[in-house]
């Protein structure tokens, strides 16, 4: 299949979330597949320095955006074979410190920058010489592409391919004011409420969610979770409306790079059969966040994003708690100001017990998957997660909220006990959370116990080619339906 993949972000070349992973891997899995995969991202500031690989491609783009037109180029990379990486360059929009925000507010002109984005994917998908079959886009910032392409279908008669859009995050939308409507360059009655018109303004995930002929999100269960009213997050008549074209395919793990052993990021390896090195692992990541070097202090850690949704609100109160217990607590994360305010404030206040490290860190992440006997993710919704999976893989025992593609990818004893991996609970509360650590503490004192749930945890298999399948398998859907997949109601 020819497949051009659309993300505002991708690995190797630009992160701030798990959908960097997810893009990244997929593109690299479907190529390996095969398949020939375009994968079109922004040029971002400091990418061609990084990458001296990257190279001019012939194309000068002058695309519409509202009255004016705005002007940019496309620079290319072979990836590997069968993968080609198109960056989409505009130094006004997307040569800045950062990919969204500046210190924790948008930038004002994303509508701008990421229509822009859109529509160079969309001129992409209809001129490049080798005619992608179907174009795959990647949450709100490309998810307007959906609509740009059915429009050019139906008013210019070009058979523009189908679109599959993936929901990575339904609580991030794209909402701008009415009036940046007009930088989709759309006729107005796609602005209504059956498509992108959000309570008198313009939204991009829900212009897609109504315009793409397949939706896919990151986990079984969240797909069933974004049609209710719970963590529909407005959009969910929008999305029952759309329930038999909504699939949920469980992210995968790059496991050439979450690896325990032959890891550059890991000073010590470890496999399931021998664990000693996981120990290592743990003494230097003391060590190197200056707490005490105690073997038998159980040691858990998180990485992540500090917003709502990761429920940094009943972690902060739980460990508040759970810090008198004999225990250690590692985070490395950032975010927004009052967690990471509240996280300094937890390890000023227990020196020996607690570490906290705000920042970015590909390689102590690693160290922290890799180090604690413990990773604690208890988030109000998620749509898949991926430091869980890691944790797995690692041998650290995740301690989840049973939601979204946590409760898909974690087992707990309560469920089957002989392929426990994990420890979840349900009410969303400090309670429940300290509960669910004063189980881990348990679990730790009984040694065979807990190799039970390491191996358990060690043997489960996340891999992506499975996941590559099973959006293959999308894809076919998409190519098998021709002329009965654009959506018909606007
Ligand atoms: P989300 O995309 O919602 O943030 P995921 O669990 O899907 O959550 O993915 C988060 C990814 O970002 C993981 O690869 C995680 O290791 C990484 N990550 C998050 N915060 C940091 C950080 N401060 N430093 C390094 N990596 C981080
Ligand atoms: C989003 C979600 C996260 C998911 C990631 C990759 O950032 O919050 O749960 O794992 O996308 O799909």
């Amino acid at each position: 299949m020819r497949i051009l993949l659309a993300s505002s972000e991708a690995l190797p070349f630009s992160k701030t979330g798990g959908l960097a992973d997810m893009v990244g891997s997929l593109a690299k899995f479907l190529a390996r597949a095969g398949n020939e995969v375009g994968l079109v991202t922004p040029l971002y500031r400091g990418l061609r320095e990084r990458f001296p690989d990257i190279l001019p491609f012939d194309w000068r783009l002058e695309l519409p955006l509202g009255p004016g037109r705005v002007a940019g180029g496309v620079w290319r990379r072979q990836a590997a074979d069968g993968l080609t990486v198109y960056f989409i360059e505009q130094k006004d929009f997307f040569e800045r410190g950062d990919l969204y925000q500046e210190r924790g507010v948008d930038y004002a002109d994303n509508a701008e920058r990421f229509l822009f984005f859109s529509k160079a994917v969309v001129h992409l998908a209809r001129y490049l010489p080798w005619k992608p079959e179907l174009i795959h886009l990647h949450d709100w910032q490309t998810a307007a592409a959906a609509l740009i392409a059915r429009d050019q279908r139906l008013s210019e008669g070009w058979v523009a391919p189908p679109t599959c859009l993936t929901i990575h995050n339904l609580a991030y939308q794209g909402q701008f004011p009415a009036a940046k409507f007009a930088l989709a360059n759309a006729p107005a009655s796609y602005f209504q409420p059956d498509g992108a018109e959000f309570y008198g303004g313009f939204n991009c995930l829900k212009a897609g969610i109504a315009c793409a002929d397949l939706l896919t999100t990151v986990s079984p269960r969240y797909a069933r979770e974004i049609t209710t009213e719970a963590l529909g997050c407005g959009l969910d008549g929008e999305l029952r409306r759309r329930q038999g074209a909504l699939h949920g395919i469980l992210n995968g793990v790059d496991y050439e790079e979450w690896k325990t052993e032959g890891n550059p990021y890991l000073a010590h390896s470890y496999s399931a059969r021998d664990l000693g090195g996981k120990a290592a692992g743990k003494a230097a990541l003391q060590r190197e966040l200056g707490l005490p070097e105690t073997p038998r202090t159980p040691l858990f850690g998180t990485v992540s994003r500090l917003a709502e949704q990761k429920g940094m609100d009943i972690q902060l109160a739980a460990l508040q708690e759970m810090l008198a217990a004999d225990m250690q607590f590692v985070l490395l994360g950032s975010g927004q100001r009052e967690y990471e305010r509240g996280f300094r404030r937890l390890a000023e206040r227990h020196p020996a017990k607690c570490a906290v490290r705000i920042g970015f860190d590909t390689g102590l992440s690693h160290r922290i998957e890799a180090g604690c006997d413990f990773y604690l993710m208890p988030s109000r919704f998620e749509p898949c997660g991926l430091n869980q999976m890691y944790s797995l893989r690692y041998g650290t025992i995740p301690i989840v909220r049973a939601t979204g593609g946590l409760d898909d990818s974690v087992v707990d004893a309560s469920q089957d006990a002989a392929r426990a991996d994990g420890i979840k609970f349900t009410e969303y509360s400090t309670r429940a959370l300290a509960k669910a650590m004063r189980k881990a503490l348990v679990l730790y004192a009984e040694p065979g116990l807990a190799g039970h749930y390491q191996r358990n945890g060690m043997a489960r298999d996340f891999s992506w080619e499975r996941t590559a399948a099973a959006y293959q398998g999308i894809y076919r859907l998409l190519l098998d339906t021709p002329g009965k997949t654009f959506p018909e109601r606007i």
